[in-house]
């Protein structure tokens, strides 16, 4: 049965809530059972494009991806990234956020929250898109990787700025490479639920790029745990298929008309 946001709120304190990243059907289709949120995540842009940042990410290549996700879904909520240009005021980001649902026939969008951004998010609500939030590192607006919360000032800003996304009715929020004591804080604190990367297990969700954990993006920092080496899996297929070619042994009669 497909998850609604309803359903997706009443799991704080109760159950933990799955999500992944998908940039495609390939991928979707195989994740789709095991989450309660894929997300089109502008990560595609180092991923997929190997781009130095996610800010350069236009609106019509996340639109592209996510309308291939969308076709591999059938129970989980999808949420597609706003990229950082396309909700630089107000009007773009009512007027991006309304494209983004109508072309991809997402749940939600995400916004990365700074602490100049929030009247961005305060429109997009009143626009009646289902919104999620993202604080701590967030790759949009800061260049150079930290882990944030870590001084009694850093906790209190991001605790404060995690309660105004709150009340400006976001219905969920991620917190990037942000310390234990302060997630468990914000999770403790906020009644939507909060979705970790890098940010502990005292987050009432988890989520990881996908292909991190598939062991295929050769990008590894701590908060990733590989369950597998597909990087190792592909190569040795592609050798054999090489091998194979150059000694003339595929295609054979079976793979022939
Ligand atoms: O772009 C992305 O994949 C994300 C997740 C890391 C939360 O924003």
């Amino acid at each position: 049965m497909k998850i609604k946001i309803k359903s997706l709120l009443k799991k704080k304190g109760k159950q933990k809530i799955v999500c992944l990243t998908a940039y495609s059907k390939s991928i979707s289709k195989l994740i789709d059972k095991y989450c309660d949120i894929v997300l089109v995540g502008d990560s595609l842009a180092n991923v997929l494009y190997g781009m130095k940042s996610t800010q350069d990410l236009d609106l019509k290549t996340i639109i592209g991806h996510a309308n291939s996700v969308k076709k591999g879904l059938k129970k989980s909520l999808l949420v597609v990234d706003m990229p950082k240009k396309s909700y630089l005021d107000s009007n773009r980001a009512v007027k991006n956020a309304k494209l983004i649902m109508k072309q991809t026939k997402c749940d939600a969008v995400k916004i990365e929250n700074n602490l100049k951004n929030q009247h961005i998010l305060k429109a997009i609500v009143k626009a009646k898109i289902p919104v999620m939030g993202h604080i701590g590192f967030t790759p949009q607006f800061k260049n150079k990787f930290k882990v944030e919360g870590k001084s009694l000032n850093e906790k209190k800003k991001l605790i404060d700025e995690a309660i105004k996304i709150e009340k400006l009715g976001a219905f969920a929020i991620v917190l990037e490479c942000i310390t234990e004591k302060t997630s468990k804080e914000i999770s403790q604190i906020l009644r939507i639920p909060t979705i970790g990367i890098g940010s502990s297990s005292a987050c009432d969700g988890q989520i990881l790029v996908t292909d991190d954990l598939l062991g295929l993006s050769g990008f590894y920092p701590k908060f990733v745990k590989k369950y597998t080496n597909l990087e190792k899996i592909i190569v040795k297929a592609v050798k054999n298929y090489s091998n194979d070619v150059l000694l003339k042994k595929f295609p054979s009669k079976k793979n022939s008309y």
